[in-house]
């Protein structure tokens, strides 16, 4: 599978690192175009450091980082990653990308205590408001945290097939139109999703943006691996910030269940 965003190498002469001598350095890559921005920062309230001082050891995962502009949110591409050894257990997996705060994770994983539950998320302050919401005693034992650009980090990190489910649940909307390309579904991400699954599995997407909804269709329903299941509400997904405020704004919530043939 090639990468759609892999850095392209600028054809121009040497500047920067490379103008000064510093041949190791090399020419500087394009910036990729990412499906997120560091909104406010890696600082942590209070109380979510405090979740993150008590947790993170157990249940982030600590992962090598590539050399470059993906320094802080990319995973080297030679690293691997065993889900049975990370959880200690043979289990049916989840893979939620984009967990944000954790609302779905949290509420899943205390419902569905004999699934594992590994989550991918850009966002450290959302990463310490998950453990947060974990309470004060001790962490669930079916979550991990990646803390990572799962565009890319999906490609490389783990087996193919792990994945029972993977869920996608309200990924930041980019509506303006010069924006769509930042969008996380697209027909290359579709085929990285499809090889972390075995066939019969299901992607659940949610939205509130309606033509995020038609565009996540056009790519699934194109795409030779995926076939619509549902439309119906994922069962495990709970009610969330982003939903609550899609609806206050009058916008309605797509769900999508795509199964892998
Ligand atoms: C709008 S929020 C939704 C959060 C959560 N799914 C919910 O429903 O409450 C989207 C989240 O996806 C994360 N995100 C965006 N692009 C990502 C990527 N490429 N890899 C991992 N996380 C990403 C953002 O940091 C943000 O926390």
């Amino acid at each position: 599978m090639t990468r759609p965003d892999t850095p392209s190498v600028r054809p121009e002469a040497p500047t920067g690192h490379q103008a000064h001598g510093h041949p190791a350095v090399g020419p500087r890559p394009l910036a990729r175009t990412r499906s997120f921005t560091r909104r406010g920062g890696r600082m942590l309230k209070d109380s979510h450091q405090a979740a993150w001082d008590r947790y993170a050891d157990a249940l982030v995962l600590d992962v090598p980082r590539p050399h470059g502009a993906d320094g802080s949110t990319g995973v080297d591409p030679a690293h691997r990653m065993d889900p049975e050894e990370v959880f200690g257990r043979t289990a049916p997996l989840v893979i939620e990308i984009g967990s944000g705060s954790g609302d779905a994770l949290v509420h899943a994983a205390t419902e569905q205590p004999g699934w594992d539950f590994l989550a991918l998320e850009v966002w450290r302050p959302g990463i310490g408001h998950a453990m947060a919401k974990m309470g004060k005693g001790e962490p669930l034992t079916n979550v991990r945290f990646v803390e990572a650009d799962a565009a890319l980090a999906l490609q490389t990190i783990l087996p193919p097939g792990c994945a029972h489910e993977v869920w996608t649940f309200f990924p930041d909307p980019w509506p303006k139109t010069r924006h769509h390309k930042r969008r996380l579904v697209s027909a290359e991400f579709a085929s990285t999703v499809a090889d972390l699954v075995r066939p019969g599995s299901l992607w659940r997407l949610a939205t509130d943006w309606a033509d995020y909804a038609d565009a996540m269709r056009t790519v699934l329903d194109r795409h030779t691996a995926w076939e619509l299941e549902s439309t119906e509400r994922a069962p495990l997904r709970p009610l969330t910030r982003f939903e609550r405020r899609g609806i206050e704004a009058g916008r309605h919530i797509t769900d999508l269940a795509y199964r892998r043939g």
